[in-house]
């Protein structure tokens, strides 16, 4: 499929959670698309439903100018899954829409700026025939394939000063203090968050937690006399028990083999979810309870996805920005453009969509933690 006028003519959008640097991203494919191969570019507006609903803006040089340190995404986002969408009371797949709507708008490509949801969706749009780039966009920095995302390194920043300030408060009340950190089912910004920070205990999902064993570090720290600890706990930690019901609810809700089957097994999965939702609340009354110290939680929420992207950040969307542009240029697609060392990769989105990157038991960053006397809880 080629655009009328012969200049090329992309579709980009930004998908799923919005994140530090994505507007950096849009700055830079836009700047070295138009400017540097002199293509046509329009925004679809909020993710996959703008797409669908063929919802667009022209994106000019102006239009361009001034985003690069603006946090969220000038485009606005959306968490559609595509091939389900509620449309009308109802639940249909809307991949023959963006098909339509790309060959009416007369694109040669379509950049989709996201995270693992992206990648599927992204996936499902190569398979339709579309030439779709990704570029792996989330603070939860669990994209496979890719050696970091961008928003990750600013959401560190925010989590770290978070994890610094929490420290004064702890040490002058004697207390323990729970600051809880997003990453979804990852813990990769709750480890580099608290290495950075220099939590005494750092919790990730990826390491099942006893509350035996975080109370045990707190009192040997009171021993040494120091009367205070600060926490880094993901919001997926949890401790043993949980992750057992959890990794057995998710299982079950995945072999399911009739449509009966699976709605039962979701909706097991949403209530063990549900149980499990106030789990810092639980743990903070539980080492409370174990180690005779005052506990407090602290929950940063949004906090670690807004505002400007740090210069690493920045850094990171425009090279991939930059690079993506090239593929276009090529005529390569159905791939994400992935940080590969100091330079950048065109893997194919089947090796991305539907995997996830978690924190492998023997990283460095863990045996580093260990290695400065952090407790991981297990
Ligand atoms: O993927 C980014 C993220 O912030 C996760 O860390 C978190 O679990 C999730 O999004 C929150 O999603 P929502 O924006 O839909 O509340």
């Amino acid at each position: 499929m080629t655009g009328s006028t012969g200049a090329k003519r992309v579709g980009i959008l930004t998908a799923g959670g919005d994140s530090p640097g994505l507007n950096a991203a849009i700055r830079g494919f836009g700047k070295t698309a138009i400017g540097h191969y002199g293509m046509e570019l329009i925004g679809f507006r909020d993710g996959i439903s703008g797409l669908v609903e063929n919802r667009s803006v022209n994106l000019d040089a102006g239009a361009l100018s001034g985003i690069l340190t603006v946090g969220g995404t000038i485009l606005g986002t959306s968490r559609d899954k595509v091939h389900r969408m509620h449309v009308d009371g109802e639940v249909r797949d809307m991949v023959p829409q963006v098909v339509e709507n790309y060959a009416k708008e007369g694109l040669d490509a379509l950049i989709m700026l996201g995270g693992g949801g992206t990648a599927k969706n992204a996936m499902r749009l190569v398979d339709a025939g579309l030439n779709v780039l990704h570029l792996p966009k989330t603070i939860d920095n669990d994209i496979a394939r890719t050696d970091t995302t961008f928003g990750f390194a600013t959401a560190t920043e925010i989590a770290t000063d978070a994890i610094d300030r929490v420290h004064s408060t702890a040490h002058s009340h004697h207390r323990i203090i729970l600051t809880e950190i997003m990453g979804h089912r990852a813990g990769w910004l709750t480890l580099a968050a608290g290495i950075a920070g220099g939590a005494d205990i750092i919790l990730i999902p990826e390491i099942p937690y006893t509350v035996a064993s975080i109370a045990e570090t707190i009192r040997a720290r009171t021993a040494r006399g120091s009367s205070f600890s600060v926490v880094a706990v993901a919001e997926g930690a949890r401790d043993t028990e949980d992750t057992a019901d959890y990794e057995a609810a998710r299982l079950l809700a995945k072999s399911a083999k009739t449509p009966e089957a699976a709605r039962a097994a979701k909706a097991h999965l949403a209530h063990v979810e549900d149980q499990q939702r106030e789990h810092t609340f639980t743990l903070a009354r539980e080492l409370e309870q174990a180690t005779g110290l005052e506990t407090r939680v602290t929950i940063l929420g949004y906090v670690q996805r807004g505002g400007t992207p740090c210069a690493a950040d920045r850094l990171l969307a425009t090279r991939l920005g930059a690079a993506a542009a090239d593929l276009v240029a090529r005529g390569e697609f159905g791939v994400m453009v992935a940080a590969r060392g100091e330079g950048t990769e065109a893997v194919p989105l089947s090796e991305v969509a539907g995997k996830v990157k978690l924190v492998p038991p023997d990283h460095e960053w863990i045996a580093a933690a260990r290695q400065v006397g952090t407790g991981l809880g297990d």
